[in-house]
């Protein structure tokens, strides 16, 4: 396991938006695995300047996105279809057919779960997987619970995961109840996996999840296992390693 605390956030994102340049040079086909949330947009930010100065393209790359909410239309601006172009995908050359998020606003949640875990299986490995970290210890919207699934699936939002999204909706109230998720077994199968985590609230959460025992109560703690695992952390969220 590999940790970096940076001191700024801007040599963080620079450092993160690094490796995803790194990797779209050594190889131009690579499937990305990307997050939403509060934590990447200053990577999205510089990723977006090294396109805009062409030291990067996305023309031939694929991108899995880790997860969606479950009844929001793709034109909802809390949508994670919405945070993606708005963030990324309107200002790069990555071809929309070859952007895949998850469809949480399908009668057929079920099938749409097949549907993505099916793409996931052609695209046969992800080469970088971002990953955010929630307050609980989630990851994508894999929540903490007796059990993980692997695959993609419906979950059914915490309370405190609620309540911390709730910024960003009008009320408690619309925030979406359900997500469709990519599962554990999902994440823990990329070639390499990028958790990103900021802030003071997060340093107990990322310092147990890396340090604690692995445990389905805190789904960030699996990643333990993973043998190709990078750890950036600003000064506030990794002020418990020393
Ligand atoms: C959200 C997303 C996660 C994200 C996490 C933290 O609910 N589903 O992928 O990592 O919560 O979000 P933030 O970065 O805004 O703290």
């Amino acid at each position: 396991m590999d940790i970096r605390v940076f001191p700024t956030n801007e040599l963080l994102n620079a450092a993160a938006a690094g490796l995803v340049a790194h990797l779209l040079h050594a190889k131009p086909k690579a499937v990305l695995g990307l997050a939403t949330g509060s934590t990447p947009v200053g990577i999205y930010e510089e990723l977006v300047k090294l396109y805009a100065k062409q030291h990067i393209r996305f023309r031939e790359a694929t991108s899995f996105n880790l997860d969606e909410y479950v009844g929001l239309p793709e034109t909802h601006e809390q949508s994670y279809h919405a945070y993606m172009q708005q963030h990324l995908f309107a200002h790069i050359d990555l071809p929309a057919e070859q952007a895949n998020i998850p469809n949480g606003n399908t009668a057929d949640l079920a099938q749409e779960c097949l549907r993505y875990n099916a793409l996931l299986e052609h695209a046969k490995q992800i080469d970088l997987q971002l990953l955010g970290l929630g307050h609980n210890g989630h990851i994508g919207f894999n929540e903490p619970n007796h059990a993980l699934v692997a695959g993609t699936h419906i979950v059914e939002l915490r309370e405190e995961t609620r309540i911390a999204n709730a910024r960003y909706f009008n009320s408690l109230a619309e925030v979406p109840t359900h997500a469709v998720t990519m599962g554990i077994g999902t994440i823990l199968k990329a070639k390499s996996i990028l958790l990103v985590v900021r802030g003071t609230e997060k340093a107990h959460i990322v310092h147990e999840a890396l340090t604690g025992p692995i445990t389905t109560e805190n789904p960030a703690s699996l990643l333990q296992t993973h043998p190709n695992l990078i750890v950036m952390l600003d000064a506030e969220a990794g002020a418990l390693f020393k």
